[in-house]
Order: C-alpha cells, then sequence, then structure tokens
C-alpha cells in the first residue's frame, strides 16, 4: 500500500515537472502563450492529488488546510489555461498579466506542498 502511495506521488511530481517545464520553454522562448500540455499536466496534478488526500492509513495526519489551498491555487492555475487559452485562440495572442501567474503559481503550490508542513 506505501509503495502504491509512493508511486502516486512520483506520478503528482511527474505532473508539476510537465507543468513546470512545459511554461518554462515558453517563457524562455518568449512565447507568451499557454499549451495543451500544461493542462494535462494540471489534470494529472489533480487527479493525483485527490487520490492522495484520501485516507491511506499513513502514520502521519495530513494538512487538509493546505491540501485545501493547493486546491484553490490549482483551479486558479486552471481558469488561467481555460481563459487563455480561449482568448489566445480568438485573438491570436496572450496577455502577459494571464500566463505569467501561471508558472508563479505552479511554484508557489510545489512551494507549499514542500514547505509547508
Ligand atoms: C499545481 C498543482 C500542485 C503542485 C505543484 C503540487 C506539488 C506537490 C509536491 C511537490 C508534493 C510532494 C511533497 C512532499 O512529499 O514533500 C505534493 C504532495 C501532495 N499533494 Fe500536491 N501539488 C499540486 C496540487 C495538489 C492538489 C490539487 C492536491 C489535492 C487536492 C494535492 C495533494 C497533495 C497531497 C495529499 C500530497 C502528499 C502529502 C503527504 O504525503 O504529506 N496536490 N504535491
Amino acid at each position: 500500500m506505501e509503495i502504491l502511495r509512493d508511486v502516486v506521488v512520483l506520478v503528482h511530481l511527474v505532473g508539476f515537472a510537465v507543468l513546470f517545464g512545459a511554461w518554462t520553454v515558453e517563457a524562455v522562448a518568449r512565447r507568451v502563450r499557454v499549451t495543451p500540455l500544461m493542462n494535462n499536466a494540471l489534470g494529472i496534478s489533480l487527479l493525483t492529488g485527490l487520490i492522495l488526500s484520501a485516507p491511506w492509513g499513513l502514520d502521519h495526519g495530513l494538512n487538509y488546510v493546505k491540501i485545501g489551498v493547493k486546491l484553490v491555487v490549482l483551479l486558479v492555475i486552471g481558469a488561467l489555461i481555460g481563459i487563455g487559452s480561449a482568448r489566445q485562440k480568438r485573438t491570436g495572442s496572450l496577455s502577459p498579466a494571464l500566463f505569467w501567474p501561471v508558472g508563479i503559481l505552479a511554484l508557489l503550490n510545489a512551494g507549499l506542498a514542500v514547505i509547508w508542513r
């Protein structure tokens, strides 16, 4: 059971890595746009995060306030990507005000996960 949960944590980390990586590729190339890969990675983070939030009979309790905050941050990222991709389809460009928070909030969530115990 513990190994299974560790595997889910690993996939959860892959979700973060792909989201932040996909965003970094665009940021470094100075392309202000969101991509479907960001959306898919966010879906992986959400699904695995919810699975990890279930009671697994752990010896340490889960910090549900932290998990709630992470869920809200993830929903904001999802809204930014959703609104961003609709606008960029319609107008062909994306406001930096929608692009930058995607990466910053993804990093914030990873920071919350490892620093806030
Ligand atoms: C962009 C979104 C997210 C990022 C970047 C992220 C990042 C991380 C990271 C880096 C860890 C490993 C922490 C560690 O083992 O020290 C982690 C663990 C975890 N995350 Fe997330 N996460 C995200 C979204 C979510 C969501 C939406 C939920 C739940 C609804 C969630 C629930 C959890 C849980 C339950 C753990 C395991 C905590 C433990 O075993 O103590 N995460 N997350």
